[in-house]
């Protein structure tokens, strides 16, 4: 792996202005689980890291399924944490020989581990090694820029260091299309400006027409702010001890209607208050 020398130029930072090297994030709870004192929260559950990577993510987005249908591939990820599911993403396309030819995967952290913490938790994944240790590798001092697995060039890591919710739109910005979202903030109660309205249109802007997006909560703000968004979420038996887990995909806007027959202007008012737009329709309180 090396570093690509487009992003280092003009280094994603952090809201504050400045990199964010963090120390001190990561702990482990007493069951072992890696644990953010920061956001007093688990960052995987405690029925297992890898599993919930593989059965959540992956699966949530029909995934190595879908990869192998196009050369290129992106995966967008909010909350890169401890690279579980970057590790499992790259596992499992290595491991497909159908697989597409180029991955690439972006993700975005506000809070990056050190490269000591992130020895620490992948340690716990022996499954990973090889690849944890490269990517341990190439883990910058100063946390910005991008990551190329040389070796094999047809795979990208792209990390992103700062708030998401600047960094989204410097990726609309690039006009990034991403094939599926990984959604992976803390609870969204204890991490509520990870799955804000503002953050999901983000999303919704950079979703390519066949998006998808998994995530293992199925709170009720963050089905209403993606269904808000244009996405259509559905409930979906859940991962270990949660009773459910979110999939969705992005519904892109219809065509605007036809513009009024001016010979019959009451006619088409009452037809629209009657049809409200498609995301209002979709809309919803509660997760379906
Ligand atoms: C549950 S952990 C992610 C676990 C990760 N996906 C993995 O596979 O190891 C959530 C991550 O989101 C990050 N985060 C929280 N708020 C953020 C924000 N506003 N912008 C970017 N990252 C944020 C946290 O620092 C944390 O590392």
């Amino acid at each position: 792996m090396r570093f690509q020398g487009e992003d280092t130029k003009n280094p994603p930072q952090a809201s504050g202005g400045k990199p964010v090297a963090q120390s001190g994030e990561l702990s482990f709870d007493e069951n072992g689980t890696p644990f953010s004192k920061r956001y007093d929260d688990i960052y995987h559950s405690v029925s297992g890291g890898p599993a919930q990577a593989v059965d959540v993510f992956l699966a949530g987005n029909a995934l190595p399924g879908r990869w192998r249908a196009k050369n290129r591939f992106t995966v967008l990820e909010t909350g890169f944490g401890l690279g579980l599911n970057f590790l499992a993403t790259w596992k499992a396309w290595r491991e497909d020989e159908a697989a597409c030819h180029e991955l690439s995967y972006l993700s975005i952290e506000k809070h990056p581990l050190t490269v000591e913490e992130l020895a620490q938790a992948h340690a716990l994944w022996p499954e990973f090694s090889a690849l944890s240790e490269k990517l341990r590798r190439r883990w910058p001092p100063v946390p910005t820029g991008t990551l190329i697995d040389e070796s094999e060039a047809r795979l990208s890591l792209h990390l992103y260091f700062g708030d998401a919710v600047d960094i989204l739109p410097i990726l609309e910005k690039k006009a990034v299309k991403a094939d599926v979202f990984y959604l992976d903030g803390f609870s969204p109660s204890k991490n509520p400006e990870l799955w804000t309205p503002e953050i999901c249109r983000h999303l919704a802007r950079l979703a390519a027409p066949d998006a998808t997006l998994a995530t293992w909560t199925v709170a009720g703000s963050v089905c209403a702010a993606l269904a808000a968004a244009g996405f259509s979420v559905e409930k979906q038996p859940g991962f270990g001890r949660k009773r459910h887990r979110l999939t969705g995909h992005y519904c892109a806007p219809l065509p605007k209607h036809p513009p009024p027959n001016t010979n019959t202007p009451s006619l088409f008012s009452q037809k629209d208050e009657r049809n409200p737009k498609p995301n209002e329709e979709s809309f919803t309180e509660d997760c379906p």
